[in-house]
C-alpha cells in the first residue's frame, strides 16, 4: 500500500497516468462502514485514495475534536486486503489548509439549514472546506460518501455542482452492527451500558416505519423520545424531512420521499442515524 502525506506527491505519482481515481475521505478509526465505501471504490476505479484526516474546523467543541478516536495501525490493517489499489493519504494540516486553519463560508440554502446544520453551527462550512480542498488536491473522478450522514452527502453533491468540480459523488448505504446500531467511529467511545442501549435508536425508527406512518410527526417524535429515553440515552432531535430539500415537515404528503433524522446523546457521545420512510 502506498502512503503519502502530501497531495503534491500523489499528483506527481499520477502525472503520467490516465487511471481512474476514486476518493474516500474519512476521519479514520475505520470500521466496516468505511470499508464498504472502499470496496465499492475499488470495484469502480484503478486507484483509490483513502484519506484520514481529523478535520478541526468541523467540530463545534474542542473536547469532541480532542477525544475523536484515532487508530492508524488498525486502519492500515483493515485496508490491507485492498492494498494493490489503495493510496493511503494522511495529510498534515498545511496540506489542506495552506493558510490559517479556518473554514470558508458557503450557502447551501435549505440543505444545511436544519438538523445537523441547526444543532452544529459552522459544522458544514468545515466539512465543505476540507472536501473542496481534497477534491482540488486529488482531482478524483469519483468520490464516495455514506448515506449515514445523508445531509453531508447532499451538501457535498451541491458543493460539487456549485464549484463545477468534475467529480461524481457516489452515495453508499448505511452499514449496521448485527443489532442495528449504525457503525460509527464514535461507537468506540460508548460505555458498556451505553452500547447496550444504543440499538433502540434504529429499532424505534423501524418500529415507526412499520406501525406509525399514518400518525402525525409530533406523535412519532413523542414516541421516539419516550422509547429511546427509557434507557441512559437522551434525544437531541427527531425530524422527518423530505429527501429533496431536507426541510423538516410536520405533515406527510403522498408521493413524496422522506427520511427520519435523529441525533441522540449517550453521555457525551453523540450518535446520529437516518432511515428512509416507507411510502405511506
Ligand atoms: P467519517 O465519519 O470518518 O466518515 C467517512 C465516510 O464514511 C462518510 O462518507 C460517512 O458517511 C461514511 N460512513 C460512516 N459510517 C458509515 C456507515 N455505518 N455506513 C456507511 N458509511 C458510513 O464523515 C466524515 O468522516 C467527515 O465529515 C469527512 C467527510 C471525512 C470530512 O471530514
Amino acid at each position: 500500500m502506498l502512503t503519502f502525506k502530501a497531495s503534491g506527491e500523489i499528483r506527481a505519482y499520477f502525472k503520467s497516468k490516465s487511471e481512474r481515481i476514486g476518493l474516500v475521505p474519512t476521519m479514520g478509526a475505520l470500521h466496516y462502514g468505511h470499508l464498504s465505501l472502499v470496496r465499492k471504490a475499488c470495484a469502480e476505479n484503478d486507484y483509490v485514495v483513502v484519506s484520514v484526516y481529523i478535520n478541526p474546523t468541523q467540530f463545534n467543541h474542542q473536547i469532541d475534536f480532542e477525544s475523536y478516536p484515532s487508530n492508524p495501525s488498525s486502519d492500515m490493517a483493515l485496508l490491507n486486503p485492498f492494498s494493490d489499489k489503495i493510496i493511503f493519504y494522511t495529510p498534515d494540516h498545511k496540506d489542506l489548509y495552506p493558510g490559517e486553519i479556518q473554514s470558508n463560508s458557503y450557502d447551501f440554502g435549505s440543505i444545511t439549514a436544519h438538523m445537523e446544520g441547526l444543532f452544529r453551527p459552522s459544522h458544514f462550512n468545515g466539512v465543505a472546506t476540507v472536501i473542496e480542498a481534497l477534491f482540488r488536491n486529488i482531482q478524483p473522478q469519483k468520490a464516495y460518501f455514506g448515506e449515514k450522514d445523508f445531509q453531508q452527502l447532499q451538501m457535498i453533491r451541491n458543493l460539487s455542482v456549485k464549484k463545477q468540480m468534475a467529480v461524481s459523488i457516489v452515495g453508499c448505504p448505511t452499514i449496521r452492527e448485527k443489532d442495528g446500531l449504525a457503525m460509527s467511529s464514535r461507537n468506540l467511545l460508548l460505555s458498556l451500558e451505553q452500547r447496550k442501549a444504543a440499538p433502540i435508536i434504529y429499532a424505534t425508527l423501524q418500529d415507526l416505519n412499520k406501525n406509525y406512518l399514518k400518525s402525525d410527526v409530533s406523535l412519532m417524535s413523542r414516541y421516539f423520545k419516550e422509547k429511546v429515553e427509557k434507557s441512559c440515552l437522551k434525544v437531541e432531535y427527531f425530524f422527518v424531512a423530505s429527501i429533496d430539500d431536507l426541510i423538516p415537515t410536520s405533515k406527510l404528503e403522498l408521493n413524496k420521499k422522506y427520511r427520519f433524522f435523529v441525533a441522540v446523546y449517550a453521555g457525551k457521545t453523540r450518535l446520529v442515524d437516518t432511515v428512509e420512510l416507507d411510502r405511506i
